[in-house]
């Protein structure tokens, strides 16, 4: 392991080994204090020990450092080896200024949040807390994953750190009202909680694997493990699709091309890395894209090659793209038809692009 995949195990060992073994003190005290108040008011009293509601505050207190502390450290990996610190160019200075700044706010925030007496203050200081990880979130190298929204470990964290803000934020308030209404806002908001909990130590465990092991064994057990080195994609046995569409192109390439324009992929979705030279080629009547023996791309379902107006495409509609048909292998070079009546200097960028899951992996402008 090298010390990018140390700092990436910090998060999930803090959730692991500090973070749940804290929920399940907390969510026994809750019980505990529900209980007892439920029993002192209809008998009097109860067996329970008064202690329970004051020591699940205490260590609920705990409970909101180390969530917002965890998703912090989360969010700091992403942007440190996905985002702008990676490959670190000086013109992007002022914004790693300033998402060093917010995180410093976010964190000092929180502080003054635990600090804070009155509503109006506590309020300012929770929204600030909660607000500097949304924005820190959407920064780029945070992997979201928009396109599954649903299952997203991303989003559950988030709206687990701003729950845990809320419960600290509204202590004074559970403890003055004698209506028992902001118990029962509490009650209602942490047992969800509870959920997205459960949701975060799924969907943490899945994003740990990133790529599912049934997947990564038939590639990796062909590596010598000792030496870290892979048998190389191209000496391997080819598929008999890869088979079809490399004699498929001989004929291109006896004939001779000439090149109308060409450029160099560069990786628009973190941690989908794309690489290598696109051309757009002349070859008798037919113009054709072709990807050079250096062109690779992470492998993935369902991943389609195309011409996009856009470099970087926010959309795909039928006014914007041009499909020139699925990849038809992951590295080295390979031929592609752009049909007829296409100019492709309305589309002047090959783009690699997942259509099952939409996302962009790389994206190459056509000069
Ligand atoms: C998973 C997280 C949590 C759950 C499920 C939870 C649930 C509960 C429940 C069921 C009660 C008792 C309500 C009643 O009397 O009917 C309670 C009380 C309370 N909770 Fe939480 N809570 C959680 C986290 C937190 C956190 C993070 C804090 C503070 C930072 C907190 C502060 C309090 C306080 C101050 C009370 C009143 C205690 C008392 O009566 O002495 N809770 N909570
Ligand atoms: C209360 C519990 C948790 C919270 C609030 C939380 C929150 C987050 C957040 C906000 C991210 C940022 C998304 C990103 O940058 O990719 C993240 C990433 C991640 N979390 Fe968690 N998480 C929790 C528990 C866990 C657990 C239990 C595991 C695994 C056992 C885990 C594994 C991961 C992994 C692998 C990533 C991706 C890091 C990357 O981008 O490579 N998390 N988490």
């Amino acid at each position: 392991m090298n010390a990018k995949d140390i700092a990436g195990l910090i998060h999930p060992i803090l959730a692991v080994v500090v973070v749940f073994p804290i929920i399940g003190i907390v969510v026994n005290l809750a019980w505990q204090t529900r209980q007892r108040r439920l029993q002192t008011a209809d008998h009097g009293k109860s067996k329970i020990p008064p202690v329970v509601g004051p020591e699940h505050r205490k260590i609920g207190n705990w409970l909101t450092g180390s969530v917002v502390g965890i998703t912090l450290v989360a969010i700091a990996y992403s942007i440190y080896f996905k985002g702008i610190f990676k490959d670190f160019k000086s013109k992007n200075m002022t914004l790693a200024i300033l998402i060093i700044m917010i995180f410093i706010a976010t964190v000092t925030s929180l502080v003054f949040l635990y600090r804070a007496q009155t509503k109006l203050w506590r309020g300012v200081f929770a929204t600030l807390a909660a607000a500097g990880i949304i924005v820190l979130g959407f920064q780029e190298g945070v992997y979201r994953r928009d396109f599954e929204w649903a299952v997203s470990h991303f989003y559950y964290g988030l709206i687990a750190a701003v729950l845990m803000i809320i419960s600290l934020a509204i202590v004074p308030e559970i403890y003055k009202d004698r209506t028992h209404k902001w118990r029962k806002i509490h009650t209602a908001l942490n047992c969800f909680a509870i959920i997205v909990f459960l949701a975060q130590g799924m969907t943490g465990s899945r994003d740990l694997l990133e790529i599912s092991l049934s997947w990564q064994e038939k590639h990796l057990y062909k590596c010598d493990w000792q030496k870290q080195t892979c048998p190389d994609a191209k000496s391997q046995t080819l598929s008999p699709e890869i088979m079809v569409a490399s004699i498929s192109n001989y004929p291109t390439l006896a004939q001779g091309n000439t090149v109308l324009a060409s450029g160099e992929f560069v990786t628009i979705t973190p941690g989908e890395d794309t690489e290598g030279t696109a051309e757009i080629i002349q070859v008798g009547s037919k113009t054709q894209v072709r990807l050079a023996e250096n062109f690779s791309a992470i492998e993935g379902p369902a991943v389609r090659l195309l011409l996009h107006k856009e470099n970087r495409p926010g959309s795909y509609t039928a006014e914007n793209y041009v499909r020139l048909g699925d990849l038809k292998s992951f590295t080295g070079e390979q031929f592609y038809d752009i049909p007829e009546g296409i100019n492709w200097q309305d589309y002047p960028n090959v783009v690699v692009w997942c259509e099952k899951f939409d996302v962009t992996f790389g994206s190459a402008k056509m000069n």
